[in-house]
């Protein structure tokens, strides 16, 4: 798929700087989330990566060729916005078809894919309703599987689960990381979430006000699930768990507190 590679980005919004000097790379299909408190510019370097904000300075390269000055449209990624962004003229159906057809595909084949996304996030008997007469949960599925069902070269998800319940957050996860690794796409992932942040991620980022303030080191899911089982000590703070170094309370609200302890990130490396 692509390397997704952010050299000393910025973006300013007049006097506001929103991203400072962020480099950051995500390699050819690895899942890398950004973790961080409102306001650091999650969101921000998302739309950046995908062409819908210009950037003040710095590059951004999708395998190592510069697209800072592409349309978005060129840049083959597939995005959730933070508030869905569905087209309020469109079906369901619609808005899943929209970016197959963009790209030529078939009929078969596009109703073939559009069946199994809507089978996907149990909205089959939703599929003739416009955005508006649905809940924002189901808009917020609807969004999901809008930007998968292309299958890009590029995800990025800004909070993509933040309005399901526990249930079908559980399942959209398992479903979002067994797709992006069997189709191998390179995802950027805005969460709050730390655990959720931890399960599905290769790398997560810890962003504070524009910044990176601390990358845990990579790790494959399976191995960070492998070293959770087998070290007792790989306890990445949540809210409800210590940390492990004995300072507790890290979780990501007090985040300032989390990335001065460090202490995680010793603990988190496996074995
Ligand atoms: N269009 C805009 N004009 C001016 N300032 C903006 C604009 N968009 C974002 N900002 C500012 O840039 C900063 C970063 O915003 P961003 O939306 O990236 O934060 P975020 O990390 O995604 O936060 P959240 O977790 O609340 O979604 C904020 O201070 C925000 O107020
Ligand atoms: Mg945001």
């Amino acid at each position: 798929m692509a390397e997704v590679s952010i050299t000393s980005l910025v973006k300013r919004y007049g006097d506001a700087l929103a991203v400072d000097d962020l480099t950051l790379t995500a390699a050819d299909g690895q899942f890398v989330s950004l973790l961080g408190p409102s306001g650091c510019g999650k969101s921000t370097t998302l739309k950046c990566i995908a062409g819908f904000e210009e950037i003040t300075s710095g590059t951004i390269a999708f395998d190592g060729r510069d697209i800072s000055g592409d349309l978005p449209e060129d840049r083959d990624i597939g995005m959730v916005f933070q508030s869905y962004a569905l087209f309020p003229h469109m079906t369901v159906r619609g808005n899943l078809a929209f970016g197959l057809e963009m790209r030529r595909v078939g009929r078969a084949e596009m109703a073939r894919r559009v069946d199994a996304a809507l089978e996907m996030v149990q909205l089959v008997p939703y599929a003739d309703r416009y955005p508006s007469e649905l809940s924002g949960g189901q808009q917020q599925r609807v969004a999901l599987v809008r930007a998968l069902v292309i299958e890009p070269k590029i995800l990025l998800l800004d909070e993509p689960l933040a309005n399901l319940d526990a249930k079908l957050r559980d399942e959209m996860r398992t479903f979002i990381r067994d797709l992006q690794q069997r189709v191998g796409i390179t995802t950027v992932y805005v969460t709050h979430d730390q655990s959720e942040a931890m399960t599905m991620s290769d790398r997560v980022v810890v962003m504070f006000a524009g910044r990176i303030a601390q990358a845990a080191p990579r790790a494959r899911s399976t191995t960070v699930r492998q070293a959770r089982r087998s070290r007792g000590s790989w306890a990445m703070p949540t809210s409800s768990g210590p940390c492990p170094r004995g300072r507790g309370g890290c979780a990501l609200p007090r985040v300032r507190r989390w990335s001065r302890c460090r202490g995680w990130t010793r603990a988190a490396r496996p074995a």
